[in-house]
């Protein structure tokens, strides 16, 4: 089996806990967004009449409008404030330009002047305990729509059945050393998908229990446009390419066998009882499901010398290159 070149390296580097991007997901970083942006509206402002208003507007969300700025909520949220310095979102701080509705600890739980000035009325901020999954989303996704991770957020399996950020993540409690994961993976997924570690216990399995890979390498817990929430390799391929790239083609003799369904038609992606991940331990059996020759099938039958009684079961000793090649149209070499 021959892997992505970059593969173990990123896979050491990642085992080492060191912070990265998958292999096939260039990460795009928010601050350069901002960047293009405040450009772009810096180039726009020089020339438009809706500069004055611009900076009227900018000018505005600085002072007024409520806000206390972080350093007032630490008096009395100390401990919070000290979870929040050592999350990542203390960057926010530093980011001026969206003034204070994009920083510190009001950019999440909006203007706080009042609660404070209530005596610490909690009626008078936004709070993400008491809130719906869907004010929860929007408050997050303020920041976090761009970028294709989290584009399809609003139409993903996890959000139409109510999950919110919060389902998996924690500004200020989280469990987990990277991304501010309620608990680390696989345990996080588990909670609510426990059928899913069964099958990573088969005999056979990527090796997710044992840390090297994570559910996220194949799926897009933020939701996609693939079904399953798979996430796709360069080119909206299958995810599987991101690794194993052999596997990739274009081959000279394709095996259409797996164009529709895709890897799937033939191997459990999670774990199975059969070596390969393959989905049947009799692979005769399992190929003949569609070389039978008939008329619903689009693989052709098997040749007459093909007798089950005896060699002719072990279809991959003579059938080697069952994922394409660029040699042989019967897949023999
Ligand atoms: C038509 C059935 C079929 C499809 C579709 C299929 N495979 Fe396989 N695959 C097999 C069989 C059978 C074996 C075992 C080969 C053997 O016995 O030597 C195998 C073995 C493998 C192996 C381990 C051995 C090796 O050659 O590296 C990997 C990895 C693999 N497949 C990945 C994939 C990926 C990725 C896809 C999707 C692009 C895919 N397979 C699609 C049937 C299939
Ligand atoms: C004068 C002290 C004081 C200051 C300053 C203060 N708070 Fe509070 N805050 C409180 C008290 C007291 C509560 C209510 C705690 C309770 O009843 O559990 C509270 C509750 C909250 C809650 C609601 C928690 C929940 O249970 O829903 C949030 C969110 C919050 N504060 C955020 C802030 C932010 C943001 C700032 C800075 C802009 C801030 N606070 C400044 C005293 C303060
Ligand atoms: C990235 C958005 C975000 C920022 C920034 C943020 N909070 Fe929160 N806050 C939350 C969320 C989400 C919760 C719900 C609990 C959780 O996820 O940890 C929360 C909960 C709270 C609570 C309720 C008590 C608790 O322990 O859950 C208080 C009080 C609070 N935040 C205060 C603050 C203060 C003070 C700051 C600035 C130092 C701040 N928050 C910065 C999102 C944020
Ligand atoms: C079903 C669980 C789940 C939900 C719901 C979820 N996330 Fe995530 N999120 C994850 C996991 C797991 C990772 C780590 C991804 C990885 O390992 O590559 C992550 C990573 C991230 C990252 C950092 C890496 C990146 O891709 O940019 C951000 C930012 C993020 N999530 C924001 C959000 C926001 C905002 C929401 C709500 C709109 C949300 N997430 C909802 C599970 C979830
Ligand atoms: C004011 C803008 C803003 C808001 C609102 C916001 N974030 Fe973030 N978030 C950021 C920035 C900036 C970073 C740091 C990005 C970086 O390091 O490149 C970040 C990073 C993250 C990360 C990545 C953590 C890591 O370890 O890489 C997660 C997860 C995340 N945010 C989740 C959330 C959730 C959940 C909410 C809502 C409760 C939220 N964010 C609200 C701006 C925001
Ligand atoms: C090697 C890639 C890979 C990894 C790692 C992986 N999955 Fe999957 N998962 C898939 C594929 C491919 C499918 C679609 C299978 C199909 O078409 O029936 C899938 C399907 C699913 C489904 C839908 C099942 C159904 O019956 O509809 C869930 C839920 C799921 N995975 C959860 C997880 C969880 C939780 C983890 C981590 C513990 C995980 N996956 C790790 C590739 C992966
Ligand atoms: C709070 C509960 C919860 C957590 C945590 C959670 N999920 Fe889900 N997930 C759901 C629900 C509910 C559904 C929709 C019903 C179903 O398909 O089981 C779902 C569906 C899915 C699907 C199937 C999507 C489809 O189109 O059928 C995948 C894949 C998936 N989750 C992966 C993950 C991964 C990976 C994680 C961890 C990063 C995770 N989930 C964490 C509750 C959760
Ligand atoms: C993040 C990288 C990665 C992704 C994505 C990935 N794999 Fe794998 N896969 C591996 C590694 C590494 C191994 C072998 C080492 C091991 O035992 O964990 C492996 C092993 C396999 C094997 C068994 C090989 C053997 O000889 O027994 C098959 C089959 C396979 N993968 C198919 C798939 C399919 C199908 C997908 C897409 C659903 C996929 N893989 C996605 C990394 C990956
Ligand atoms: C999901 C259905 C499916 C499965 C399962 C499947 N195949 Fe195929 N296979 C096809 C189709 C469709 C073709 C193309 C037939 C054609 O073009 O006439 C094909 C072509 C072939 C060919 C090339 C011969 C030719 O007629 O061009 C060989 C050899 C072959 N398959 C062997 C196997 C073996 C061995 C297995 C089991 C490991 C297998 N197939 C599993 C659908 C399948
Ligand atoms: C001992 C070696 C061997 C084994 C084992 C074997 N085959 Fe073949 N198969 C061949 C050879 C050689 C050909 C090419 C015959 C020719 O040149 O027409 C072939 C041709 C085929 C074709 C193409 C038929 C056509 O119409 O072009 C299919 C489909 C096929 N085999 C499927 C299978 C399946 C399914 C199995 C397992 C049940 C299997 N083979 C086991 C040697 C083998």
């Amino acid at each position: 089996m021959r892997l992505n070149s970059a593969f173990p390296r990123w896979f050491r580097r990642r085992a080492e806990g060191e912070q990265l991007p998958h292999p096939g997901k260039p990460l795009a970083p928010l601050p350069v967004n901002f960047v293009q942006f405040s450009i772009l509206f810096a180039a726009l402002s020089v020339f438009s009449p809706f500069a004055s208003v611009a900076q009227q507007e900018n000018t505005v969300s600085k002072t007024a409008a409520g806000y206390a700025g972080s350093e007032e909520c630490k008096t009395c949220h100390d401990d919070i404030y000290r979870s929040f310095e050592k999350s990542p979102h203390w960057k926010t701080l530093l980011d001026t330009r969206g003034g204070s509705a994009k920083q510190g600890c009001e950019a999440c739980h909006g203007p706080g002047q009042e609660h404070i000035d209530g005596g610490g009325d909690k009626g008078k901020i936004f709070s993400f305990l008491t809130a719906s999954p869907k004010q929860v989303n929007e408050h997050c996704l303020e920041c976090h729509a761009s970028g294709k991770d989290h584009a399809n957020f609003s139409r993903s399996a996890h959000t139409e059945n109510n999950l919110s950020c919060l389902s998996c993540h924690s500004s200020h409690h989280s469990g987990a050393e990277q991304f501010l994961l309620v608990k680390v993976q696989p345990q996080l997924c588990y909670t609510c998908h426990l059928k899913m570690k069964a099958q990573f216990n088969m005999p056979f399995h990527h090796r997710v229990e044992e840390g090297l890979m994570n559910c996220a390498d194949c799926h897009n817990p933020h939701g996609g446009f693939l079904r399953k929430q798979l996430r796709s390799a360069a080119g909206r391929d299958t995810v599987c390419f991101t690794c194993h790239v052999d596997k990739q083609g274009p081959f000279v003799f394709e095996h259409p066998g797996g164009k529709v369904e895709g890897c799937q038609a033939c191997h459990s992606p999670h774990g199975s009882p059969n070596p390969h991940l393959l989905k049947a331990s009799n692979l005769n059996v399992f190929c003949l499901k569609c070389h039978t020759g008939s008329t619903f099938s689009s693989a052709s039958g098997t040749p007459d010398f093909h007798n089950q009684a005896a060699q002719y079961q072990a279809c991959t000793l003579c059938h080697e290159a069952i994922h394409g090649s660029n040699f042989d149209r019967h897949l023999l070499k």
